[in-house]
């Protein structure tokens, strides 16, 4: 830990919850920060505010920690309170502000100590609570605290609705303050895109459009929507993981090396690919490009419409117009309600020409594959070809592999990012750029996606992708 980490630990924190009975906050939130506190990656002094809607005293609270988050020690029970408030109630925000000031004395903290607040709430709340928390001042910086917003994607609906999300932060609060999560960046595997990119020579030379002939970026899940269904509606598969997790994980795959482990340098480079995808403005170019499909018991889901028509699967073939990417095509795509879950980046090499391929080895398809892996394994994987063993000369694909150890158990992906989060390092959290970024490349699609018929599937099998493949 270096000495500004050091000193961020020491310094009494409250972390406050919104959403705290929600699905992300029992899933992954509680769950991340018992882990934290456990490994002692959390501020010596901390405090914990659940707040929800929900009317429930800071005993029931506890209680339903202790019953739901695995393993949470009688330790981590005594650091939560709970809170009842609406977000939407500006005077709420006073009890708020004193709820937290409570917690600070506790602590022993005497003007006002740092303040994390994760908004794990519908983004349609966004708004009026950045108004709120600027309003009130409880989210106020000073000499020796600093307040910082962890915000949930997706940011926005569309490049309008982000940037007025924007200016309303620079309005009421600093841009400083705001912690955009996009928990891909923050998963171990992902981490190591850069690692692996940047520390081996052995790919360098080849990660062009010389050499790579696609990319292929896949998130096939297949649970469906579950409870999830009334947020599912207003969003779609495209801007719940596709502006945001899948766009990410191209920069991560197309950038340029930022030659050091730097947040802004980092950032800058993922900020160049995602200026440089080629933006689909028209309906023909969108409609060739572009393909959308729903399961077929989708609307039988609580909170959705009869006649939805809302994506539950998409695919883009995306270009990256910059001299090292031209020609090369990427192809994103994201389910639900697919036939297995398999989560992965393949980058397929060209057929080295010439190529001593050996009887029969003309028209055959000799090219190298490398893929990260996150589900169902967690690897890295390359397919290279030698010769099978034997009089002929024929050649067999083989691969070579480097998988996770995960027996001690990885860190959950949100553990590092409230721990990135406190430590004020910016590298997996999107800029308020990138993210209007990968909306200009989002928002005319979902624009013209009414000349894109939306196709059914059956759950748990695949979309039938004849007309899109079509137009390889
Ligand atoms: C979330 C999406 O951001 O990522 C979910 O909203 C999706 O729909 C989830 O299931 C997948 O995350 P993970 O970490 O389980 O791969």
């Amino acid at each position: 830990m270096n000495s500004y980490s050091y000193m961020t630990f020491n310094t009494p924190t409250t972390i406050i919850l919104f959403g705290a009975m929600g699905d992300l906050a029992w899933r992954k939130l509680l769950p991340s920060l018992s882990d934290l506190y456990k490994r002692r990656n959390l501020p010596k002094d901390v405090r914990i505010l659940g707040v929800s809607r929900e009317q429930m005293s800071t005993t029931t609270f506890k209680d339903y920690v202790a019953g739901k988050v695995n393993g949470v020690s009688e330790e981590f029970l005594d650091i939560l309170s709970y809170l009842q408030m609406d977000l939407l109630d500006e005077e709420a925000y006073h009890k708020l502000g004193a709820a937290i000031l409570d917690m600070e004395h506790e602590l022993g903290v005497d003007v006002r100590g740092n303040r994390l607040f994760h908004l794990a709430v519908p983004p349609t709340l966004y708004k009026e609570v950045f108004k709120n928390l600027g309003n009130s001042e409880v989210a106020i910086e000073g000499p020796t605290n600093w307040s910082r917003i962890l915000v949930e994607k997706p940011f926005g609906y569309d490049s309008e609705s982000a940037e007025e999300l924007n200016s309303i932060i620079n309005q009421y609060l600093k841009e400083t303050q705001i912690f955009r999560v996009d928990h891909y960046l923050a998963k171990d595997t992902i981490e190591n895109l850069i690692a692996f990119r940047f520390s081996n020579a052995l790919f360098e030379h080849t990660w062009d459009n010389n050499h790579v002939e696609s990319v292929h970026i896949k998130m096939y899940e297949s649970g469906d929507v579950e409870n999830r269904g009334a947020f599912y509606e207003t969003v779609g598969a495209l801007r719940d993981v596709g502006q945001n997790h899948l766009l990410q994980l191209l920069t991560l795959l197309a950038m340029d090396s930022p030659g050091e482990l730097n947040a802004e340098k980092i950032s800058s480079m993922r900020l160049g690919i995602l200026n440089s995808l080629r933006v689909y403005s028209s309906k023909e170019e969108v409609a060739k490009n572009t393909f959308r499909a729903q399961y077929d018991s989708y609307r039988d889901t609580a909170g959705i419409s009869d006649n939805s028509d809302t994506e539950t699967y998409f695919a883009i073939r995306a270009f990256v117009d910059s001299p090292v990417w031209q020609g090369v095509s990427f192809l994103i795509e994201g389910g639900k309600g697919m036939p297995e879950d398999n989560i992965e980046i393949q980058v397929q090499f060209k057929r080295r020409t010439p190529c001593v391929c050996g009887v029969n080895g003309e028209g055959h398809e000799h090219g190298n594959r490398l893929t990260f892996s996150l589900q169902p394994q967690k690897q890295i994987s390359i397919r290279f070809w030698v010769k099978k063993p034997g009089l002929e000369y024929v050649l067999e694909s083989q691969e070579l592999k480097y998988v996770y150890d995960d027996s001690k158990g990885l860190p959950d992906a949100y553990e590092q990012v409230l721990r990135d989060a406190i430590l004020g390092n910016r590298t997996i959290f999107p800029t308020a750029q990138e993210v209007c970024a990968a909306w200009k490349f989002i928002t005319p699609i979902i624009n013209n996606w009414e000349s894109v018929p939306l196709v059914s599937y059956k759950k748990g099998t695949m979309p039938l992708l004849q007309e899109f493949n079509k137009n390889l």
